[in-house]
Order: structure tokens, then C-alpha cells, then sequence
């Protein structure tokens, strides 16, 4: 059977082995430190789960809010596959924040790996991304107001805001023209810019290994163990917690659906997802232009700062200040989603 595929598939399986079993490190062992590979395998069940949703969904302001209605109530398992989609899609953004705080407080984000940092953010905020344009094909009342807020945030951006606005709504104001460009983007732009970006990421993990850290209680243990079967199973093992758990959620708090969207009738209550409360209650205590220019700001001092941690770092070269920066922002961040949560 080798041989009569490497006849017609003239591919050396041992290279190609060799190339995919690289020995990793022994830290992997512990879940905290491969959470990459679980934001990754999230990512997978919303493509998948996405993918079957597509089946019954209509991008269309007068179908679109029905359709979600029959995939719920109409459609078989339907209701479930979009509840593991939307609990999946919360659940790679908690895999990505925690993804980021290892990455930060090991330091790994520094020499030789500033790219792969940069390009990770890069991942965070398009899954980001995806997570705001998936909630407005809902088309309920909190989906649609939800779209008329973010597009008016992009247009309070300074000098290329406007455009931007007027590029991601279709024309001057919310309407049908918004709809199919923010399905556009959930069902084809983001999506494929993850994957490459994915990749890239993945490749530069490869290029530059991933860092070492050993512990105590591993000191008499080998400093490496194989990718292949050892990692794999690990990961494996992980992703079958992870769907039983989806599954326990999606049961017991399936997908909701609220009222109609009503262009005419704004709610009392605009709320975005969980993963945007911090943004949502920080632009709540400013005015729009600051509010919208300190988010932008913050988010590019996150990806440059493996470059502020090297100024940083020349400035105070004995003590140490990225961690107690990083601890700040963390709590800013939790308090402010708090705070909105519960207000
Ligand atoms: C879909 C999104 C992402 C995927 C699939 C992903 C995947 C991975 C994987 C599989 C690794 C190997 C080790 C591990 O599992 O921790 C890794 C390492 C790394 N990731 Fe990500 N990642 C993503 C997002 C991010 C984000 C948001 C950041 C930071 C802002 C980031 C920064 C890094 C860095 C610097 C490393 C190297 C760590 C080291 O060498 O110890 N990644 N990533």
C-alpha cells in the first residue's frame, strides 16, 4: 500500500513526519501553557458549526431574523448547532485572552518572537471582529442597534473614520446594503484572514520554537517530549473536555433569540457581548472621539509592545516593569466588564 501511493504521491512521508513531529517542550504537559491549540480547535467547531448554519440562514433584512427564528425552533438540531456556535465563539475568546496573559507573563512575546506576538493581536482582534458582526445577523433589536453603535464608533475614527463608516454600512445610514456586508465579512473575510493568519502564526511558532520554562517538579523529567502521538493526545483529550462542555452549556442555556429589529424604536438597554463590556462602559464614562481614539490607542500599544517592553526595560533595567504594567491592564479591564455587567 506504501509503495503504491508513493508511486502516485511522490511525497517522502518520513520528511514530512520528521517536519510535523518536532519535540516540544516539556512544559506543554500543562494545559495553561497550550492554549493556542485549544483557541485553534474552537475555531474549528465555529467554522464547522458556521458552516451548517449557513445551510438555513438568509442574509436579508426581511428573512434574516426569521431564518434564525426556524434554526432555533423549526430547523432539526438546529437550535443546538447554533447554541454550540455562539458558546464556542465565547469560548475561543476566553481561550485567546488567557492564550495572551501566559504568552505575557512568560515573556514570551519577546526576542526572537515580537512577530509572532504582533500577529497573534492581529488574530484576537479579527476574532474580535467576528464576534461583532456575528451578533448583528441576528437581526433582533439588540443586533441591529448593536450594528448602528459600532458603525457610528468607526465613523467618530479621526480622518479616514467617515469612509470607513460609510464602507462597512453600505451608504450614509444602517440599512438593507449594512446586513450583507457584515455577513460578508463574519462568513468570508474574517474567517479567511484568521486562517492565514493561523498559519503565519503557527510557522513563526515553528521558526523560532516555543520558549522554555522547567519546573521544579519536572526537573528529572526529559526536557522535550514528542509531538506525535504524546502532544496530539494531550490536545485531543483537551478538545473532547471542551466539546462536553459546549454541549452541557448549549443544553442548559441554548441560544436566545430577543424581539424583531425595529429600525423606527430604539431600546432603552443597548448591550454588546460579554467580550466588549470593558469597551462598552469605558466609551460610556468619555465622550465618543476620545473614547474611540483611547480604545484604537490601547489596542496599538498592544501590539507594539514588544518594542515599549524594550524601552522599558533600558529605562529601568533592574526592576522589572511589564508584569506590574500588564497586572493594571488586566484590572482595568475585569473591573470595567464588571461594572458594565452589573450596571
Ligand atoms: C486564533 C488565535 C491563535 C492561535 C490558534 C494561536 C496558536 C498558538 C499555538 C498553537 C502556540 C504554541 C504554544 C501554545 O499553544 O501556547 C502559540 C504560541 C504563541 N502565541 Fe498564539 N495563537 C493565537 C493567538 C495569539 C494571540 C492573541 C497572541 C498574543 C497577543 C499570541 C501570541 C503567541 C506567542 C508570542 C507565542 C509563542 C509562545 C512561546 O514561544 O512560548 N497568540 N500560539
Amino acid at each position: 500500500m506504501k509503495h503504491w501511493l508513493s508511486e502516485r504521491l511522490p511525497i517522502d512521508f518520513d520528511r514530512l513526519r520528521s517536519l510535523t513531529n518536532e519535540p516540544v517542550p516539556g512544559h506543554l504537559k500543562r494545559w495553561w501553557f497550550a492554549l493556542g491549540g485549544t483557541a485553534a480547535y474552537l475555531f474549528f467547531v465555529q467554522l464547522g458549526t458556521g458552516l451548517l448554519l449557513l445551510f438555513f440562514y438568509v442574509a436579508e433584512p426581511g428573512r434574516a431574523f426569521d431564518s434564525v427564528r426556524e434554526i432555533s425552533s423549526a430547523v432539526p438540531f438546529g437550535w443546538w448547532i447554533r447554541s454550540l456556535h455562539k458558546w464556542s465563539a465565547s469560548g475561543m475568546i476566553v481561550a485567546l485572552c488567557l492564550h495572551t496573559l501566559r504568552v505575557f507573563f512568560t515573556d514570551a512575546y519577546r526576542k526572537p518572537r515580537e512577530l509572532t506576538w504582533v500577529v497573534g493581536c492581529l488574530l484576537l482582534f479579527a476574532t474580535l471582529g467576528a464576534g461583532l458582526s456575528g451578533y448583528s445577523l441576528v437581526y433582533e433589536q439588540l443586533s441591529y442597534w448593536g450594528a448602528t453603535v459600532t458603525s457610528n464608533l468607526v465613523g467618530a475614527l479621526p480622518l479616514f473614520g467617515g469612509w470607513l463608516a460609510r464602507l462597512i454600512r453600505g451608504g450614509e445610514e444602517v440599512g438593507p446594503a449594512t446586513l450583507t456586508r457584515f455577513f460578508v465579512l463574519h462568513i468570508a473575510v474574517l474567517p479567511a484572514m484568521i486562517l492565514l493568519l493561523v498559519a503565519v502564526h503557527i510557522a513563526l511558532v515553528r521558526i523560532h520554537g516555543i520558549s522554555e520554562l522547567r519546573f521544579r517538579d519536572q526537573e528529572n523529567e526529559p526536557r522535550t517530549f514528542p509531538f506525535l502521538p504524546d502532544h496530539l493526545l494531550t490536545e485531543l483529550a483537551i478538545a473532547l473536555t471542551i466539546m462536553t462542555l459546549l454541549n452541557v452549556l448549549a443544553v442548559i442555556f441554548p441560544a436566545q433569540l430577543g424581539e424583531r429589529a425595529n429600525p423606527l424604536q430604539t431600546p432603552e438597554h443597548i448591550r454588546p457581548e460579554w467580550y466588549f463590556y470593558f469597551a462598552f462602559r469605558w466609551l460610556k464614562l468619555t465622550t465618543l472621539r476620545i473614547g474611540v481614539i483611547g480604545t484604537v490607542l490601547a489596542a496599538v500599544l498592544m501590539v507594539l509592545w514588544p518594542a515599549v517592553d524594550g524601552g522599558l526595560r533600558r529605562l529601568s533595567p533592574r526592576r522589572e516593569l511589564s508584569p506590574l504594567l500588564g497586572v493594571a491592564a488586566v484590572l482595568v479591564v475585569v473591573m470595567l466588564t464588571i461594572w458594565e455587567a452589573v450596571s
